[in-house]
């Protein structure tokens, strides 16, 4: 069959020709840009916000563009620094320090976005916790990491953990509070009587800046250590593949909750000093369409799964709106389908640019550059000055066409520095010097990737990624259930659901009710994206004759697949 190619995209494009491109992380204009090049020290808060705040040309423009049902606001740069400039005061006045850790679970809202800089202002490392987890999901991340502080809202509080956390010495509240005040420090009196004028902390580049918790096949969720020194591949990349230029309205849907969110929702764009939109609450077709238009958005950041819902809603929607500021589209989080980059071109008339990369890897790894043909369902090629490559495991690299694991060379600037607290996984990720990826993948003889799948038994749903143990774990607490063993079940919207498979404790039995109960204890439990969208009871989940389950069988019966080896499995 004859391969559908989309020519490489007309225009002032900033790596001008990916094939003979000479830039690496090593070119000029990164050194040019940074004085950290002279100083040895930095600090994300500075490049991000007041570095541009310092510059007379570009003080008064719109950094953050915030908009939700009910509220809207403009922040120049000028107003980000001193924002953040205050709650870094109020950290020092509690005692925050270099090093420390401090959660944000939050709206995005741009007290979100004060507060974060405040913290890498302090030399503290932030972690954002996405706002639709439960108790238990925010527990796990706040033990793990020692959290010192954390930032919430009223209406949040009710999830926060009131026992168990040791580190713990401090909440904010941001938003009216009617409870017993004493208990929280209140954001909003603070901020009030705060200086707008603070120290900034210079760290080095190894110094740490954020931790991102995510999801594996065994255990809970891991903390993934970010030190300053990424902000290089975030400048690249936001040159190089979002296209970036200074005028730009940028958009990126993703929530700060999630890497995309801070690598691509604040660093990319902020480094680049152009203006960010952030949209709050949740979003219909129409309000999508919506945004684009009235804030005449240029270059727009999202995900395979948004974009599915946008095809349904079908190509009249999209004609109800005037686009024509939108002149690049990205995509980032699972594959995305060929079709929707055929319907892209149609309601568009532009490419949408699929780009792979991992929490793990903190920023883009392969993409399709807009100075590149697309071959529509491959992830594109690497980045100027990554090596990456299919490998076998033992991380000998495999020719053209085989699927092996998709590899990369360890040492690009934003790769993680560590496992929080975990050094024995972070290890487990490396064969010799390649980061395996978990993804299987094969390169095409044009250097091409192709994502084949996961090789381990992760879930993503609508792009986000739930490890199969940690709802298994929340099903067993259940009373009614015995075993539980979780898989992903392809979907054409989602690309995956989570489906259950439960054996029952005596004295119950199967029906529609239970079923639903135990899908709710899960959701008010863990998180609504991590709760079972089908759940099956079964009278015994296949193991393994040490007691593993084995998904991998549970998904070759839901999908009527050959089962394999199964010498291992448990009489
Ligand atoms: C996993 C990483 C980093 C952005 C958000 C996800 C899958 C990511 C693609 C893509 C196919 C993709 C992979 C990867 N994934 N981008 N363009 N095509 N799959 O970050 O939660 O760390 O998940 O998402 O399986 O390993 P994440």
């Amino acid at each position: 069959m004859e391969m559908k190619k989309i020519p490489a995209r007309e225009g002032n494009h900033n790596l001008k020709d990916y094939n003979c491109m000479k830039e690496s992380f090593a070119w000029e204009s990164i050194k040019t840009n940074f004085s950290w090049f002279e100083t040895g020290k930095v600090n994300m808060a500075y490049e991000a916000v007041d570095r541009h705040a310092d510059n007379p040309n570009k003080s008064n423009q719109t950094a953050l563009l915030f908009s939700s049902p009910d509220r809207e606001e403009k922040l120049t740069f000028n107003d980000l620094r001193h924002e953040s400039n205050k709650f870094a005061n109020v950290l020092r006045k509690y005692g925050i320090k270099k090093g420390d850790r401090v959660f944000l679970f939050m709206p995005r809202t741009p007290e979100f976005y004060a507060a974060f800089f405040g913290i890498l202002k302090v030399g503290a490392i932030a972690g954002p916790l996405f706002e639709a987890f439960m108790e238990q999901a925010v527990r796990d991340r706040l033990q793990d990491s020692e959290a010192k502080m954390l930032i919430t809202t009223p209406d949040l509080l009710a999830r926060v953990p009131q026992a168990d956390l040791p580190a713990l010495e401090k909440i904010v509240l941001v938003g009216d509070y009617e409870g017993k005040v004493e208990s929280y420090i209140q954001y909003h009196e603070e901020m009030k009587a705060a200086s707008d004028q603070t120290e900034m902390e210079w760290v080095d580049l190894e110094d740490g800046m954020l931790l991102h918790y995510t999801s594996g096949s065994t255990g809970k969720p891991k903390g993934v250590y970010h030190v300053h020194h990424a902000m290089i591949q975030h400048y690249a990349s936001g040159d190089w593949v979002l296209d970036l230029k200074e005028d730009d309205t940028y958009w990126c849907t993703a929530d700060p909750g999630w890497v995309t969110g801070t690598s691509y929702g604040i660093f990319a764009p902020w480094l680049h000093g152009v203006t960010n939109v952030v949209r709050g609450g949740r979003f219909t077709p129409d309000d999508w369409y919506h945004t684009l238009e009235k804030y005449c958005v240029t270059v727009w950041y999202t995900a395979p799964t948004a974009l599915r819902k946008l095809v349904s809603a079908g190509k009249e929607t999209v004609e109800n709106y005037d686009l024509s500021a939108l002149r690049h589209i990205l995509s980032v989080g699972e594959p995305l389908n060929p079709e929707v980059i055929s319907w892209g071109l149609k309601a568009f008339h532009l490419r949408i640019h699929d780009t792979w990369w991992m929490t793990e890897t903190g920023a883009h790894i392969i993409v399709n550059f807009p100075s590149m043909e697309i071959r529509p369902g491959s992830m594109g090629k690497p980045l100027p000055g990554i090596e990456a490559s299919i490998v076998d495991n033992e991380g000998n690299e495999l020719p053209p066409y085989q699927m092996g694991n998709l590899a990369i060379k360890k040492g690009w600037p934003s790769m993680m520095r560590a496992i929080w607290n975990n050094p024995g996984k972070f290890e487990s990720y490396f064969i010799q010097d390649w980061y395996v990826s978990g993804d299987s993948a094969y390169k095409d003889e044009d250097g091409y990737f192709w994502f084949q799948g996961r090789l381990d038994d992760v879930i993503n749903t609508s792009g986000e990624r739930v490890g199969p143990f940690e709802v298994e774990s929340k099903l067993i607490e259940h009373p009614a259930v015995a075993e539980a063993g979780v898989i992903g079940k392809p979907h054409p919207e989602r690309g995956e659901i989570v489906k259950a498979f439960i054996t029952l404790n005596e004295g119950y039995e199967d029906s529609e009710a239970l079923r639903e109960e135990i899908r709710q204890f899960v959701k008010t439990g863990l998180s609504a994206h991590a709760a079972p969208r089908e759940l099956e009871v079964k009278d015994s989940i296949p193991k393994t004759r040490s007691g593993k389950i084995m998904r991998r069988l549970l998904k070759s019966w839901e999908l009527g697949l050959p089962t394999g080896d199964t010498s291992t499995l448990e009489e």
